[in-house]
């Protein structure tokens, strides 16, 4: 499991055990989202562990076992005497059936993936406001065969008759649906139902609470020592400068390394706007020939890619050695990164995490070995919506909090094949109008991404009596939930007919406009 064990320092009031779904986290995001505070623990978690941390309330995850199957992960017998009120969800459900004497066995032909209308038998405590009828996310291969004594059907669908369960006296419940999932309409209706009337938690996570709690925990943890952060303007690196600021002041450096790929003006606002205006001190390290030098002749994208990660890492390291020493390396991690990361160490002296590998952006290289930090990384329990609730509360403009999402290898991976200072210029106007055209027609929020891309391709043209010819610019704009799979945006007309004339007109070496009109998947976001 996380090492979110080793890092509570707030009881939570509701504790999560995972027995290893894909939501385990997305439960404890939304509960956190109704003001209270959970961590997801190791589904083994020792009922003297959770005797400690006197949570309010237990909810036991799904998972990809059966609970019948020889080593499936089941919960410490002892938390049913525990008298705290527990909720089962899914293959949670299924273990809480099993440990306390019922059984559970292959749905054959009933098992249930996806939508399921649920009929509530009793419309009370767990299930109060939640709709007769209302849509639930089912996804399991076994299911309930039995229930155990004291145990009565909350509601039923038409495949799985006992949906949801209940043992009143004890207050233990059990759900075969996933609540936690937004096709699930009156999920988060039971959640709250769980959490403030069985539980009796009271909505004291707050964006404030955090941000206290976050700055007590830099300060313990850095005392004097000097931090660096590498800043790059956006949400992430944003909030974490602002975080840090307030914390340890002027103990902070941040560094910001111009590539030579920000978008028009970017460099300046984020001088302008952190260092001048708020008073953090910014290192501004212009490395814009040394980019570009480097990607002179390269062609490939991936190749492109990691010339520039390492070249970012070179850079770092250099200009960190001049500024430094520094003792901690301050991070931008989410919760998304710290599932997937594994390149960090355990100081076996101080117990804090050291970082072996950058995790940038880029993703590329490696820190050497002489250059290893302590890691700073405050941000590491929040999900990027979190994130952005932080940043505004710590007052970063909405410019910052809702910037649509820019690569690490910035306006270098939009100019298809070789990367030169003109095709940058060209595509850096280019980019700036589409962006203001967006902003001017109220859409910049609707959309996930709104760019230009630059092909290193001629085509003809006329403009006045004169022959053109001259690259295309290439508009994409999407629509996204995640980045993961996105739409190309439906734009009015009148307002690509803006686009495309400005560009055209304003944009010199640019003599043609095309849409990109290709989803994701087939296409990707980027070009590159
Ligand atoms: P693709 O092009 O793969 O992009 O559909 C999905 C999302 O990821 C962003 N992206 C990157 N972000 N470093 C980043 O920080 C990168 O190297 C990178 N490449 C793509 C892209 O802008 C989109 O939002």
């Amino acid at each position: 499991m996380l090492d979110s064990q080793l890092e509570i320092q707030r009881k939570p009031a509701i504790v999560i055990l995972d027995f290893g779904s894909q939501y385990s986290e997305l439960i404890a995001r939304r509960i956190r989202e109704i003001e209270v505070y959970s961590v997801v623990l190791g589904y083994n978690t020792s009922v003297d562990e959770l005797r400690e941390l006197a949570p309010s309330g237990i909810i036991l995850s799904g998972g990809p076992s059966s609970v019948y199957d020889k080593g499936a992960p089941l919960s410490d017998p002892a938390i049913w005497n525990l008298n705290i009120p527990v909720l089962g969800v899914c293959y949670g459900m299924q273990v809480m059936v099993q440990q306390l004497g019922g059984l559970v066995g292959a749905a054959v032909g009933k098992a249930e993936y996806g939508k399921a209308p649920l009929h509530v038998d009793d419309p009370t405590e767990l299930l109060t406001n939640v709709e007769n009828g209302s849509t639930m996310w089912m996804s399991h291969g076994d299911s309930v065969q039995q229930l155990p004594d004291g145990f009565v059907r909350l509601a039923h669908t038409s495949n799985t008759p006992d949906a949801a369960i209940a043992f009143h006296d004890r207050n233990f419940y059990g759900v075969q649906f996933h609540p936690e999932v937004v096709h699930s309409t009156h999920g988060m209706r039971m959640l709250r139902n769980f959490v403030y009337n069985i539980c009796h938690c009271q909505p004291e996570w707050t964006t404030d609470a955090f941000i206290d709690e976050a700055i007590q925990k830099v300060q313990d943890q850095v005392g004097k020592k000097r931090v660096l952060l590498a800043l790059s303007g956006g949400v992430d690196s944003s909030a974490l400068a602002f975080l840090l600021k307030k914390a340890i002041g002027d103990q902070l450096t941040c560094m910001f390394i111009d590539q030579g790929f920000m978008r028009k003006g970017e460099p300046e606002f984020l001088m302008d706007f952190f260092d001048k205006k708020f008073h953090i001190n910014v290192q501004y390290i212009n490395a814009r020939e040394r980019f570009v030098s480097k990607l002179k002749g390269i062609i490939d994208p991936e190749v492109k890619r990691k010339i520039i990660g390492t070249e970012f890492i070179r850079v770092f390291e250099e200009e960190s050695l001049r500024l430094g020493p520094f003792d901690y390396l301050a991070q931008g991690t989410l919760y998304p990164d710290v599932i997937e990361s594994s390149g960090t160490n355990i100081d076996p002296k101080t117990g804090e995490r050291i970082a072996v590998k950058i995790k940038s952006h880029h993703n590329v290289g490696g820190l050497p070995k002489d250059l290893q930090f302590k890691l700073v990384e405050p941000l590491r329990t929040l999900f990027k919506d979190e994130v952005r609730k932080v940043g505004r509360s710590l007052g970063l403009p909405e410019e910052i909090v809702r910037r649509h999402p820019f690569p690490g290898p910035g306006l270098a991976i939009r100019i298809l094949g070789e990367v030169t200072d003109e095709k940058l210029n060209c595509l850096r106007d280019a980019d700036f109008i589409v962006r203001e055209e967006i902003t001017n027609a109220g859409l910049y929020h609707d959309i996930w991404q709104a760019f230009a891309v630059l092909l290193p391709v001629r085509s003809v043209g006329v403009m006045g009596d004169q022959r053109t010819y001259a690259w295309p610019i290439v508009l994409r704009c999407v629509s996204s939930e995640d980045g993961m799979t996105a739409d190309w945006s439906r734009l009015p007309n009148i307002l690509l007919e803006k686009i495309s004339n400005r560009i055209v007109n304003e944009v010199k070496g640019v003599n043609r406009v095309v849409l990109d009109i290709t989803s994701k998947p087939p296409g990707t976001i980027e070009w590159e």
